[in-house]
């Protein structure tokens, strides 16, 4: 049979795919740009007939009913490997319907595989060429080693997700069953840096030396720091997510990607998450590589990078430098992601005399300066996000502290120093009371 007649075969309506879901079964999809948002807009229709089913996702665009509704309690479960807005506040209703996947991006899906069976992976892809591959598009991140896992592959394929290179591509002998979309891919709300955050980038940009490769996390201060990198020559990128920001940099000279160790001239990501203009840069562009998340973010990889520097920022840090940045207390908020991952993959680069930086940047306080963000112990219930062992630098509006190789009693030392003013006193009575300073 001929490619073109092969996929046809293979193209449904979406009741045909719902028709195949069985209680129990084990969903897992694709991330952000790239979630089967048709497939998603529609699961919870099968729940008359369903129980139990497991699906397992990351980072969701929208607040699809089958984990929104408390009516779905007990049919469908979110196992949500990092939480957005709809996740959290599934949760803070108090819907039986979300749960958090402890994970470190790069392992997740042989994590996942070691655990249980997998019946579908549901992605979405764009369209197939005349050699019969279609491309994974915006994301190879999860996607990649789930489709090796899953026992059946549903993909949306979407004519306006962009072709992507790298490791990204997928032949339709690999495909079970295609659903025709036609929508936009979702994007990024880009928000405009607070003063505040423009003086952490400023001290973030101090650390970055030209030449550097770097991989930015999520959050406002990420962003702000590309804003203060301008005077920067030749940076690189290495990174989980490619953005927005990274996609100015480049057109204003300072990412070029010249001076890589790792892939020259291209940028290594994992997924792409922007506006419609990242989306248009990536379309077919040689220089992009989207690739597994077990290579791009496994520490081993990363640190093989010269001058790897990792931005990643976090909810709270404690005195010793234990970085929770996934939970406030027990109310989880997000998730490890690739914090963890990078940060440690940066460390290795400087361990290994290539002169790597990991860095975890946070405004000093939260609640409009009521709360610490640096805090003498963490709260009860909170998640580690990256241990104190691991930790190398920490930046505020303050200044930065480096705590690698540094005693318990230097580092409470350095992050009261970078800590608000208005906080510093209590933090060092804090301190005394439980022995770091004496
Ligand atoms: N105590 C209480 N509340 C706090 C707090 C603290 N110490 N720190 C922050 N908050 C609240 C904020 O007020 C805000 O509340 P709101 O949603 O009601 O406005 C919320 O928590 C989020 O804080 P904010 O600092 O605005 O978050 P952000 O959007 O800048 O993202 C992280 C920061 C840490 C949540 C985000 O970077 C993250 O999830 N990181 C983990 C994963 C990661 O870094 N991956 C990197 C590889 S891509």
């Amino acid at each position: 049979m001929d490619i073109k007649s092969t996929y046809k075969e293979k193209v449904c309506s979406i009741e045909e795919v719902l028709s195949k879901i069985r209680s129990g079964n084990t969903i897992a999809t694709s991330v952000i740009p790239m979630t089967p948002q048709t497939f998603f807009s529609n699961l919870h229709r099968v729940s008359e007939k369903v129980r139990g089913v497991q699906v397992f996702t990351i980072l969701n665009p929208a607040a699809y009913d089958f984990f929104s509704k408390k009516e779905y309690e007990g049919r469908f479960i979110n196992n949500c490997w990092f939480y957005g807005a709809g996740d959290r506040a599934a949760v803070a209703n108090g819907f039986n319907t979300v749960t958090y996947v402890p994970n470190n991006a790069h392992q997740a899906i042989s994590d996942l595989v070691s655990s249980r069976e997998i019946d579908f992976f549901a992605g979405s892809a764009s369209p197939m060429d005349e050699h019969g591959y279609l491309t994974l598009s915006c994301s190879a991140f999860i996607e990649k080693d789930l489709i090796k896992a899953a026992k059946k592959v549903i993909l949306e394929v979407n004519p306006n997700a962009p072709r992507t290179f790298g490791d990204s591509t997928i032949h339709i002998g690999q495909v079970d069953h295609i659903i025709e979309v036609d929508h936009n891919l979702p994007e990024e709300t880009i928000i405009a840096p607070t003063e505040v955050e423009e003086r952490i980038g400023e001290y973030i940009a101090e650390l970055i030396e030209d030449g550097s490769t770097i991989q930015m996390g999520i959050g406002g201060v990420p962003y702000a720091v590309s804003k203060l990198l301008h005077s920067k020559r030749d940076l690189g990128v290495h990174t989980e997510m490619l953005t927005e920001a990274m996609l100015e940099l480049y057109e204003s000279g300072v990412i070029t990607n010249k001076r890589k160790t790792l892939y020259p001239e291209k940028f290594v990501c994992a997924f792409v998450f922007g506006t419609q203009k990242l989306y248009n840069f990536v379309n077919n562009n040689p220089s992009v590589f989207v690739m597994s998340g077990s290579f791009t973010n496994d520490p081993f990889i990363l640190g093989q990078n010269s001058k790897m520097v990792s931005i990643n920022a976090a909810l709270m840090i404690d005195l010793t430098g234990q970085v929770c940045s996934e939970a406030i207390g027990t109310r989880h908020y997000s998730g490890t992601g690739g914090q963890l991952d990078t940060h440690r993959g940066a460390v290795r680069s400087a361990l290994k005399g290539l002169g790597g930086k990991g860095i975890i940047a946070l405004r000093s306080t939260a609640k409009k300066g009521e709360v610490s963000k640096i805090v003498p112990t963490l709260p009860q219930g909170s998640p580690v996000t990256v241990p104190r062992q691991d930790l190398d630098y920490v930046v505020t509006e303050f200044g930065i502290a480096h705590l690698r190789g540094k005693t318990a009693a230097e580092r409470a030392r350095a992050m009261i120093e970078i800590s608000h003013p208005d906080h510093r006193k209590t933090l060092e009575e804090e301190a005394r009371k439980i022995g770091l300073l004496f």
